[in-house]
């Protein structure tokens, strides 16, 4: 089992849109997916209500209150957190992971913030003893704008390559309360799209060279 937490402190830079599309795409490609919600908002368990039962199956799991113990028989956790998360919560749900996902805004005070918030996950264990990866990725990028510029220097700055960038699109926010992702859709459109996943998908599966499902994409 591979598990991922998808963590930043600062609000609205993707963190449900980023856990429930890994959890998609996982479930699409046939693996026992659950994703854990640890957010009070309740974000992620709203999305898996809605989600229609031909789509790829995802099992929920309440972590509002609390968080239990990983289910048996699951190939892929991810764990979706909340805004405003302290330090030591964060630890916790760590020591569970194989990778952070860390999403980030191209807006000054959201790389700000990441930043601060990456030189702090530095100093945690399952970090320094490299037992969990950290996975940054660009969100919302308008290619070709200044503060798409911003981001990729902010990348440099902070030593991260990242793990590819999702462009900013209304589909996202459109399809939010459908329960649905752009791995349930097609189209030509959205297979354009899903390419930008790519990248984090394959960094995420080959922490796992057991089962590899997304090892061939592009
Ligand atoms: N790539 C994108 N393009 C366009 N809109 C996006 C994109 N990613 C996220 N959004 C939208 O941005 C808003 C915030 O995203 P999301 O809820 O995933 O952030 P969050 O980090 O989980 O927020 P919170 O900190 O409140 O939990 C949502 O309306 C979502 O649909
Ligand atoms: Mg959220």
């Amino acid at each position: 089992m591979i598990t991922i937490l998808v963590a930043n402190p600062k609000g609205g830079c993707g963190k449900t849109t980023v856990a429930t599309h890994i959890a998609a795409a996982f479930a699409n490609a046939g693996l026992r997916t659950a994703l854990a919600d640890a957010d009070k908002q309740g974000s992620s368990l709203g999305w898996m209500k809605q989600r229609p039962s031909e789509a790829g199956p995802i099992q929920p799991l309440d972590w509002r209150d609390s968080w239990g113990k990983p289910p048996k028989a699951i190939d892929r956790l991810i764990i979706d957190s909340p805004a405003a998360m302290k330090m030591g919560k964060i630890d916790d749900l760590l020591r569970m992971a194989d990778v952070v996902v860390v999403p980030v805004l191209p807006s000054g005070f959201d790389v700000a913030a990441t930043g601060d918030f990456l030189k702090k996950l530095e100093t945690l264990k399952p970090i320094r003893k490299s037992r969990t990866a950290v996975a940054v990725v660009r969100n919302r990028v308008q290619l070709g704008t200044r503060s798409a510029g911003r981001l990729d220097s902010f990348m440099i700055g902070v030593g991260h390559k990242g793990v590819g960038r999702l462009r900013h699109r209304t589909i996202y926010t459109e399809i939010a309360a459908q329960g649905l992702s752009i791995f349930d859709l097609s189209g030509k459109q959205y297979e354009d799209l899903r390419d930008d996943w790519a990248p984090l998908l394959r960094y995420i599966e080959n922490s796992d060279p057991g089962i590899n499902a997304f090892a061939g994409s592009r």
